[in-house]
């Protein structure tokens, strides 16, 4: 669906006007230091990508950061509602809130993000959570200065949260928090209406940032140091319908492979129905690019599929499965899979167990189905029991640890160039990064190896991380 329009220069001026009231104002409140806030994000990489904004409109208001509650004199929820456990978690936090409001009658409480999106969340805070401050929601987020200044100023609980119509904010602050890794919005919102799915009630439609707007933000990430750029899309093979550019992904992708610079290109997420041999071939051509595509296969039986309205088929799949394979070498394949979708038999997960044994991923991320207020599969029978789910979830599990301990067992011996993240969590003395692939790999170091490429002779193997040894500078150059 065609994009409306970006929202206009004029409206961000105004939103700066904002931000400067709102400086003045805490400069008064908070004269000796500058105040604290704390943003915490659940959900996908997009929304972590929202959370960076957001982070850098809080600093242009004259924000610093803490990275606890307790400290804080904002704290800040950036929710996700994709499953019922994400949104018990956020209810959880938020009620652990109400104490430290007591003691700190200042602090204010603010919640945006996608459950925001949903009226019966909403209404649910304003009845039960009355000291929360400010909500809002996900098309408003450029919005933030005038909806704080509201909230410092006007002495009453803020809520907004409009229907989207499509538009995009360029041109906002971003405060990065991922080191030499850095998440690129190419898109937003999700029209495919997979019918288990909240997201496409709570981002509305799809719309694409325009080329020139990822390009530039693409050089600053490169500028700023950063050797790992993630671009990000519900699905971003269809990027560009609509756009003013006729570039498609696989365009974008040759484009920002041709920037200057030592940095790799990651992206997700693609869905199968529009993943094209020109996608494929482009990752196989790109050198910056990442042999590693992100596929979510939901299910591996076709009525499970036409159910779930992926429009695709298992054969569809595995065929397209077939074809990366083979147009790009040694390429790492990880997927999403929805266990115990409504109506879904034992004899229809068999068949998610066996294309999972067949297509053999690096890893996935297995969920049990999780009913959406508002979807259409919440209005399915479900008549599988909760506790026979977890057993199917159980042993999907298993079947794909026994392919993981396989692959992983004959990396013993290979060399991956890794990008250095950081030391490694368990053991300090240790760096760690991730292969091309994206799998976990730690090894001996000096921390000035972070944010550099290093060759990794592989050595030993734990259950999903490698271990190995950094070749002499000399083999990498
Ligand atoms: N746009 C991506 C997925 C975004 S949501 C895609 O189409 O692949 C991330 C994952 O959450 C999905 O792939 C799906 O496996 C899972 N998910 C989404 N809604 C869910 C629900 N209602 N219950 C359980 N898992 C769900
Ligand atoms: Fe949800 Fe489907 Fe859109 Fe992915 S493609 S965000 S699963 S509706
Ligand atoms: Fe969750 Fe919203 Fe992302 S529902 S998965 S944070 S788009």
């Amino acid at each position: 669906m065609a994009k409306l329009h970006n929202i206009p220069p004029e409206e961000l001026e105004r939103q700066r006007q904002y931000a400067l009231k709102v400086r003045e104002i805490l400069s008064v409140k908070y004269p000796t230091a500058k105040p604290l806030a704390y943003v915490h994000t659940y959900g996908c990489q997009g929304n972590v990508a929202d959370g960076e904004r957001i982070e850098g409109l809080l600093s242009e208001m004259g924000y610093d950061f803490c990275d606890s509650p307790e400290s804080a004199d904002l704290v800040l929820y950036n929710t996700c509602a994709v499953r019922e456990h994400a949104e018990d978690r956020v209810f959880g936090n938020v009620g652990k809130l109400k104490n430290y409001k007591k003691d700190k009658p200042d602090l204010i409480v603010a919640l945006c993000g996608c459950m925001m999106q949903q009226a019966h969340v909403r209404e649910r805070i304003y009845k039960s959570y009355p000291f929360v401050n400010l909500v809002f929601g996900t098309h408003v987020l450029h919005r933030l200065p005038e909806l704080l200044y509201q909230t410092l100023t006007g002495g009453k609980r803020v809520v907004c949260a409009p229907e989207g119509f499509g538009e995009i904010a360029e041109h906002l602050p971003v405060r990065r928090s991922g080191g030499v890794k850095a998440w690129l919005p190419i898109m937003y919102g999700c029209d495919n209406f997979c019918t288990y799915c909240i997201v496409p009630y709570v981002r509305a439609r799809e719309r694409s940032r325009e080329p020139e707007d990822v390009l530039r933000e693409a050089r600053e990430i490169i500028a700023a140091g950063c050797r790992e750029i993630t671009l990000l899309g519900q699905n971003v093979n269809s990027y560009g319908k609509g756009n003013k550019s006729e570039l498609n992904f696989a365009g974008l992708l040759r484009e920002i492979n041709a920037l200057p610079g030592d940095f790799k290109i990651r992206f997700m997420t693609s869905h199968p129905k529009d993943c094209t041999h020109e996608l494929l071939e482009t990752i196989a051509q790109c050198d910056k690019v990442s042999k590693h595509l992100h596929l979510p296969v939901q299910s591996g039986n076709d009525r499970v599929l036409r159910a779930m309205n992926r429009r695709y088929t298992r054969q569809q799949y595995l065929d397209l499965v077939a074809d990366a394979k083979a147009t790009v070498p040694g390429l790492s394949l990880t997927s999403d899979i929805i266990v115990g979708f409504p109506g879904e038999t034992y004899e229809e997960f068999q068949d998610t167990v066996s294309l999972v044994r067949k297509v053999e991923y690096t890893s996935l991320f297995t969920f049990i189905y999780s009913p959406r207020k508002g979807t259409a599969a919440a209005e399915l029978p479900d008549p599988v029991s909760h506790k026979e789910k977890t057993r199917w979830f159980a042993e999907l599990t298993a079947v794909q640890e026994e392919i993981a301990a396989n692959r992983i067992a004959e990396s013993v011996g290979k060399t991956y160039t890794v990008l250095v993240e950081g030391r490694s969590k368990t053991d300090k003395s240790r760096l760690a990064g991730r292969t091309d692939g994206n799998v976990m790999i730690e090894f001996a170091g000096s921390p000035e190896k972070i944010g550099t490429y290093c060759e990794v002779r592989v050595t030993e193997t734990g259950k999903w991380t490698l271990f190995g040894e950094a070749l002499p500078q000399s083999d990498t150059e």
